[in-house]
């Protein structure tokens, strides 16, 4: 066992990554052609950026505001999203097999809202998920939560599929109610799951230090919406992220519950893809919803 009483934080994370070899994504170059191709779907090759579209809510949350009805809320928002993450349910009901899109299969499950979020399970097989044609696989680590081994383990579980598939999957760092969300804690998290197998990792934007957490993660990260705040806010935290090495968003509630999410999609789209400010992007959402 490793001497947990030298257990320093690490302090260097200044450079450029170095280690692209060709392919559009950190870390990814050594993959299998079928993997690459699949990431691909999900990050643009143009620049290596994505915006994923997550309305995956459901699984544990249920009919939440704004996604009452899937068919109306989210099919309009389909052709702007780079990638679609969801549940096989929402996909197999309501997302047409000739979307086009990236899928990113929700891949963990089985607590509700009403119980200990952390105790979820594997819950897609990788025979269901080859033949839903699945882009990646997106299961949750609960690092620090009360089953974090558990959740560790159905990340390794499902990269072991993934890997034998070729299909890449996301770990999504979330984080307990009694988790400090802070760059420290981020690097250990994404950390961990990087080096245990995920692909790609879906983590919160920290206004101190994020680019710590992306410079010491050897594959991309993107970032998660969270709860609904002003569009400028939401537009602002994008634009810090990606200035600060994300290369993308996975955003769903600053998406569908905003008044307009159509005009939003797109002036997240200018920030991840266009290179827009803020105050640009912003501007872009007033136009369009007017
Ligand atoms: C659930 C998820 C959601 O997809 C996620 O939180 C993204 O959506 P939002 O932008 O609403 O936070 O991973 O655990």
């Amino acid at each position: 066992m490793a001497d947990l009483d030298d257990l320093r934080e690490g302090t260097d994370y200044s450079g450029a990554t170095t280690t692209e070899n060709g392919f559009h994504l950190k870390g990814q170059s050594g993959q299998d052609w079928g993997l690459r191709a699949r990431l691909s779907r999900v990050f643009d090759p143009a620049d290596g950026k994505t915006v994923m579209l997550a309305f995956d809510h459901g699984y544990f949350q249920g009919p939440t505001s704004g996604l009452e009805r899937l068919d109306r809320s989210i099919l309009p928002l389909v052709p702007q999203a780079d990638a679609l993450m969801c549940t096989r349910g929402a996909l197999r009901t309501t997302i047409p097999a000739d979307n086009g899109k990236g899928i990113v299969l929700r891949a963990s499950g089985g607590p509700s809202v009403l119980k200990e979020l952390s105790d979820e399970e594997l819950a897609v097989s990788i025979d269901d998920a080859v033949r839903l044609d699945a882009a990646a696989l997106a299961v949750q680590v609960f690092v620090g939560g009360e089953n974090e081994t558990k959740s560790i383990k159905n990340m390794t579980t499902l990269v072991d599929q993934g890997q034998a598939a070729g299909i890449p999957v996301l770990a999504v760092t979330a984080v307990g109610r009694d988790m400090v969300r802070d760059a420290r804690y981020f690097r250990l998290a994404t950390r961990i799951s990087a080096e245990l197998g995920a692909s790609f990792v879906k983590t919160y934007y920290v206004e101190d230090g994020f680019e710590t957490v992306t410079s010491a993660c050897p594959v991309p990260i993107v970032i998660a919406g969270g709860k609904k705040v002003e569009e400028k806010e939401a537009l602002r935290v994008a634009y810090r992220a990606i200035q600060e090495g994300a290369a993308g968003v996975d955003m769903g509630r600053n998406v569908f519950q905003s008044e307009h999410p159509a005009a939003m999609l797109s002036a997240v789209r200018g920030v991840v893809h266009d290179g827009l400010t803020p105050d640009e992007a912003f501007d872009l959402f007033e136009t369009l919803s007017h």
